[in-house]
């Protein structure tokens, strides 16, 4: 199958791509002018991943924002599969990615006439409070109006986002929650099982959209588990400091008057929105009618642990991954 897999130079998209590439697929990768893909596993230090299996990969220099002719260069695709993302969640970025960036991949999967769609999304989308958040939505919905089939994957947290405390665990400081670190809970997904569910999917494109919730193998872990794991694998004394998630309002109320004059305020504001949410909401499926997230209802899938995870940072097998641009901790 050819596939066209967008944000291929992402970490979740560099997940996908080595694992069309371990299935045979034929991909074409596109990437920004001057984007350097990668195969090597991004953050395990074993070369897991031979060199001739790139000759299965195309490189496909656009602008997808901006060229008008960003598909002339594309050979037909069987599938598109699009793990593009804001890297700043900033709201024009988001727009600009979530939004236009996606739409542009549809248009182009309709005028193809491409078989599946596979939108990579995220499961926080349930509660759209952030502009981010409200901007993949839009997209979903465009995608479930479209004649293309479509599989709409909401993950939950990845271990990336998971990690921001291990140098400061390492170096004997207390594990930083917010509230008491269990108001909230995750089933949190390795990049790799994340990128397995997501291949296993394009061979069966579905009659109308459908949206897939997924997490990785139970139980749900709240932060003070996490942090507990973390001191545990790293040797430390499990030692906490509570922090309150309203410091975020705090903070922008603060700003709130450079805002008007600043766009840069104005994103640090949405920023700071965007760290309150995930200090005080869960990544687990949401029961509308029950109001509240239900462990139970929330998909699992893959083997991969964040104790393993955990357990490879502190024994050096794996590297740290590389974290977003505003990432807290
Ligand atoms: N973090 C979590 O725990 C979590 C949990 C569930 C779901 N998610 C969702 O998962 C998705 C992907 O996450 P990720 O961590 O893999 O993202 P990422 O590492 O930030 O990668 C983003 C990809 O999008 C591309 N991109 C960004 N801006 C672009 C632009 N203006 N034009 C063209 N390409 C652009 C990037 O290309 P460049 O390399 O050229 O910048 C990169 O390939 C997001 O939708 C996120 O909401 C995240």
């Amino acid at each position: 199958m050819r596939v066209l897999l967008a944000g291929a130079t992402g970490y979740i998209g560099q997940a996908v791509l080595r694992e069309l590439i371990a299935q045979d697929h034929e991909v074409v990768a596109l990437v920004r002018p001057g984007r350097r893909l990668s195969l090597a596993l991004s953050d395990r230090k074993s070369n897991e991943t031979p060199d001739e299996l790139s000759d299965a990969v195309t490189v496909v220099e656009a602008e997808i924002t901006s060229d008008e002719d960003w598909t002339s260069p594309l050979p037909n695709a069987d599938v598109v599969v699009s793990c593009l993302a804001s890297r700043s969640g900033a709201p024009a970025d988001a727009r600009l990615v979530e939004y236009e960036a996606n739409c542009r991949l549809l248009a182009y999967s309709e005028r193809a006439a491409v078989q599946h769609f596979v939108l990579l999304s995220a499961i926080c989308v349930q509660m759209p409070r952030l502009a981010f958040q409200r901007e993949k939505l839009k997209f979903e919905a465009l995608l479930a109006e479209s004649s293309v089939p479509a599989t709409i994957i909401r993950a939950t947290a990845f271990f990336r986002s998971l990690v921001g405390q291990v140098e400061r665990v390492r170096a004997g400081k207390p594990f930083l929650l917010f509230s008491s670190g269990n108001t909230t809970a995750c089933k949190p997904i390795s990049d790799r099982d994340l990128a397995r569910f997501m291949v296993s999917k394009l061979a069966s494109p579905p009659v109308s959209t459908v949206v897939l919730p997924i997490g990785g193998p139970g139980p749900a872990l709240t932060p003070q588990d996490q942090g507990r794991l973390l001191c545990e694998t790293l040797d430390q004394p499990f030692r906490t400091t509570s922090l309150p998630p309203e410091m975020f309002d705090w903070i922008r109320w603060l700003i709130s008057p450079l805002a008007l004059v600043s766009q840069r305020m104005r994103d640090r504001m949405e920023f700071l929105r965007i760290a309150k949410f995930y200090a005080t909401e869960s990544m687990l499926c949401w029961d509308a009618d029950a109001g509240r997230y239900d462990t139970e209802a929330t998909p699992e899938f893959g083997d991969d642990t964040l104790q393993t995870f955990y357990a490879g940072l502190a024994s050096g097998e794996i590297a740290l991954p590389e974290r977003g641009e505003h990432s807290l901790f």
